[in-house]
Formats: structure tokens, sequence, C-alpha cells
């Protein structure tokens, strides 16, 4: 089924307020990565958004210097460059803002399923596999240039899988997309303006009130609190209960010793650990 991302009804679908806090919104039919692209671009002035969407990446990228599957026609590819004070510090917290932003987004069109698995996949229960096994719906790259603590130039990019055509390539973990998750996928003209109305809002509301607002909300979507996770480090892995977030967005986990460590994203890799009985 031809689903065509249009940008004059991604525009429409937004609301004067979040349309007044975009400084462009592009949709390109192929770039090589959105988050690359407007990296390469200039950063808009003011706390404005510049938004690109593509139908297709030939070099998505994923986290970890993974590559990030994104065939034409079926799925979202959505970057959004914005510049905030603070340096580069800030891109931990943007990058669970923009995860929780997104999720709420898919619950908002009725996909009440999606949850995070820290710091900013979107994942689904069930569906097949392993008893209580997560299946990855969709993911976040925050990359970020800027010095020290001065402005910084942060770029969020999102995919979503939403009707995943046949692959040629292997995706190395268990996966879904919306159209398998609820028998219907939406247009994705209309995913990518929710998206990005909640990303504009929740980033304003960072930009303004900091952090601590969003702990709850996270909690709220959080699909590790509490289970068994295996956390893999530059020096070798740890299995311990995974139990909410530091208030600056660390992952804490209960370790098998009984003490409590935080872990940031840059240092560990999160796989949900043997299925608590
Ligand atoms: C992950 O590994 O989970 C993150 C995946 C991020 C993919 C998106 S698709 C749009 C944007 N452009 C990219 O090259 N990557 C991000």
């Amino acid at each position: 089924m031809a689903d065509p991302l249009d940008s004059d009804l991604i525009l429409a679908r937004l609301g004067p307020a979040v349309r007044a806090r975009m400084a462009s919104l592009d949709v390109q039919p192929q770039v090589d990565s959105t988050n690359a692209e407007l990296l390469r671009r200039p950063m808009p002035e003011g706390g404005l958004a510049a938004v690109l969407l593509a139908d297709s990446q030939q070099a998505g990228r994923g986290r970890r210097g993974k590559d990030w599957a994104s065939p034409p026609g079926g799925n979202l590819y959505l970057s959004l460059a914005r510049g905030f004070p603070g340096g580069l510090a800030r891109l931990e917290g943007l990058s669970l803002v923009a995860g929780i932003a997104a999720a709420e987004a898919l619950h908002a069109l009725g996909y009440q399923e999606v949850r995070l698995k820290w710091p900013n996949d979107l994942v689904v229960a069930g569906h097949g596999g392993r008893s209580g096994g997560l299946r990855k719906l969709g993911g976040l790259l925050v990359e970020g240039a800027g010095a020290g603590t001065g402005q910084v130039r942060a770029v969020l990019g999102i995919g979503i899988n939403v009707r995943m055509p046949p692959l040629e390539e292997v995706i190395d973990q268990p996966w879904i997309d919306l159209a398998t998750l609820s028998g219907r996928a939406p247009a994705r003209s209309d995913l990518a303006a929710a998206v990005l109305g909640h990303w504009i809002e929740a980033l304003d509301v960072l930009d303004r009130d900091g952090f601590a607002g969003f702990l709850p909300r996270f909690r709220a979507l959080d699909a590790l609190g509490g289970r068994a996770v295996e956390l893999h480090l530059a020096g070798g892995a740890v299995a311990g209960h995974a139990c909410g977030l530091a208030a600056n967005g660390a992952l804490l986990v209960r370790l098998e010793d009984g003490t409590e460590r935080a872990f940031h994203s840059g240092e560990v890799s999160v796989r949900q650990g043997p299925v608590d009985v």
C-alpha cells in the first residue's frame, strides 16, 4: 500500500504553536542518514527546530556504531536539529526525553503497549519468542556537536518500524512493526506529526524546567523496572535487577551482591536477563 510522506499533511496536522517552533521541514526520497545530513546543515537560530524525513537511508546509523536497516516505502526515518544551552552534558537527558516523548506519541495514536527499554529503545513485550521477551519497534540516536559548556547543536533521530518490507539483511535482535502489532499501521505522515508534536513540546519543557519532571513519565513507560538484566561494559558483563532511574537519568541496578549502582548510557549496553520465575 502506498503511504507517501507528505510535508503539507505533516504541517497541517501540527498545531500553530508547534509550527511556530519549527524553522524548516524537509522530506527527501533518500539520504545517507537523516542525522548525518542535519549535522552537515547550518543550525537554526533561537531554539527553532530543523526537521528532515527520508523515505529511505543508504547508511542509516544506529547506536553503538551499528547500522539501522532503512528500506524504502514503509518505515519512519526522522531527525530534528535544535540548539541547546548547557553543552554536551545535556545530550544524555535529551536522549531520554526524546524517547519518552516518542513513546507517548505512539500511546496517543493508540499503541498503548509500547514501552521504553533504557535508554531509549521503543519496545513491545510478548508477541512471540521467549515469554516476556522484548521486541524492538524503534530506536533513537541523539548526536551532538559543540564544545564544553556552551551552545550545543543536538540532532535527535528516530527510526520506527511501521510496515517493514521483506529485508535482505538480517536484523540482529527480535523486532516488530506497527502493522504486525495491531493489524493496522498509521499513515507515516500522521506518525511523523505525532512524534514531532510531542518532541517539540517536550524539548521546550526540558529547556525551561529541566529533567526532573520526566522521571515519573519514564517510570510509566519503563520496560526494565524490576526485571533481571545483564549489563555489558567494556570490562565484562554484570547481572542484576533494574530498579529505575537516578535523578540524572542513569540506570539504577541492584547487583547480585546486593549493592545498587548507577550506569550511564555511554558506558553500557543492557540486555534483558533470564526471565524471572
Ligand atoms: C538504535 O540503534 O536503536 C537507534 C536507531 C536510530 C535510527 C534513526 S533513523 C533516523 C535517524 N537517522 C539515522 O541515521 N539514524 C536515526
